[in-house]
């Protein structure tokens, strides 16, 4: 038993906030930011507008696009790092939203590989027989962890959900899933606070070295690339479409410079929505699987990178 992608949606929030509109908040431009990072604006979650309602609107498309209904999903795997709670999960309150009173809801917490995590996670289910039709979904809003006053971070994120049904197939679907971690690195990229004793212990914003960050994330993203394809006694040259986590133009150029992978073969959308963590690959993935651009027979290569830190890649026969 395999699995297979058979839906696919996304959601960005209204409100928009342009690299223009930043130069009002802190002293940074929109040709630094363009340059940098290839980010042009990002969405913001409206007040009261949660990471589960951001993934139940992304997931109501994704369901669609399968032609399901939410009682025939039986698993559903969140991945953020931004819960609308301490607990429940936000797969719960997704469930609770979507009418679903059935089957397993958790959350995945891998930062940016989030998604990447989830879809593993959820693959593995299905294969074991475990589970028969899973809704992956990758939600946040970074934007109510962001310091708005550190032009070095505040420029960089931004909110939104995107979401997958991946349901048991006799045919693959996920070739492989290969997923790394190594803790060591815990200080380059984090969010310290935490509740305690009802209090936030800590500082509640992000903090990164985005210069280290930047290294780490071309390399093992090269790394784990070689990984898949060698895994499926595939070559480089066999992917389709490279869609990597949408952080920083940079990184995804720099890293399919190194493994000779064309430009138009990578699904680029960071310019619109910034980096939106574990939900930045699914809403590439939907663009892409939505204009056309991926079609049935494609070879698709997913990679995560983020804190943790945690990286890792889906390879998919679409
Ligand atoms: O999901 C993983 C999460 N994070 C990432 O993927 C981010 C990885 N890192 C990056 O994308 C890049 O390192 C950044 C975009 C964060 C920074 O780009 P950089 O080319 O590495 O710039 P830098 O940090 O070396 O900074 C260059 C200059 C500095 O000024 P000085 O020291 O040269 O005078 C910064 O203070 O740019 C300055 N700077 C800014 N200037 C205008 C930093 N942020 C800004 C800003 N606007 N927003």
């Amino acid at each position: 038993m395999r699995s297979r992608i058979v839906g696919t949606g996304s959601y960005l929030p209204e409100k928009v906030l342009t690299n223009r509109d930043l130069e009002s908040m802190v002293d940074t431009t929109d040709e630094w930011i363009v340059a940098r990072t290839g980010i042009r604006e990002r969405h913001i979650a409206a007040d009261g507008q949660a990471t589960s309602d951001l993934a139940l609107l992304a997931s109501r498309q994704a369901l669609a696009a399968a032609g399901l209904r939410p009682g025939d999903i039986d698993l559903i795997v969140l991945a953020t790092s931004t819960p609308d709670m301490v607990f429940p999960s936000s797969a719960c309150l997704l469930q609770k939203k979507l009418g679903i009173r059935h089957g397993a809801a958790f959350d995945v917490q891998a930062v940016c590989s989030g998604f990447v995590y989830a879809l593993a996670t959820a693959d593995q289910f299905i294969r074991s027989g475990m589970h028969k039709r899973a809704l992956v979904v990758g939600a946040e809003v970074f934007s109510r962890i962001l310091d708005w006053k550190d032009r070095g971070t505040c420029v960089l994120f931004g909110d939104g959900a995107g979401a997958v049904v991946l349901e048991a197939s006799a045919e693959p679907g996920i070739l492989s899933a290969h997923l790394h971690a190594d803790g060591a690195y815990a200080d380059i990229l984090n969010t310290p606070g935490h509740v305690c004793a009802g209090k936030v212990l800590g500082d509640p914003t992000l903090k990164m070295d985005g210069g280290a960050v930047f290294k780490l994330a071309v390399r093992v993203l090269e790394e784990c690339a070689r990984e898949a394809v060698e895994a499926n006694g595939l070559k480089l040259s066999d992917i389709d479409w490279f869609v990597a986590h949408q952080a920083n133009v940079r990184i995804i150029t720099h890293t399919a410079k190194k493994l000779g992978i064309a430009p138009e073969k990578c699904v680029v959308t960071v310019d619109r929505h910034a980096n939106t963590s574990a939900a930045s690959i699914p809403l590439a993935l939907d663009v892409a699987a939505r204009d056309g651009r991926i079609k049935p027979g494609d070879l698709v290569l997913m990679e995560g990178v983020g804190g943790g830190f945690t990286w890792g890649s889906v390879l998919v026969r679409w």
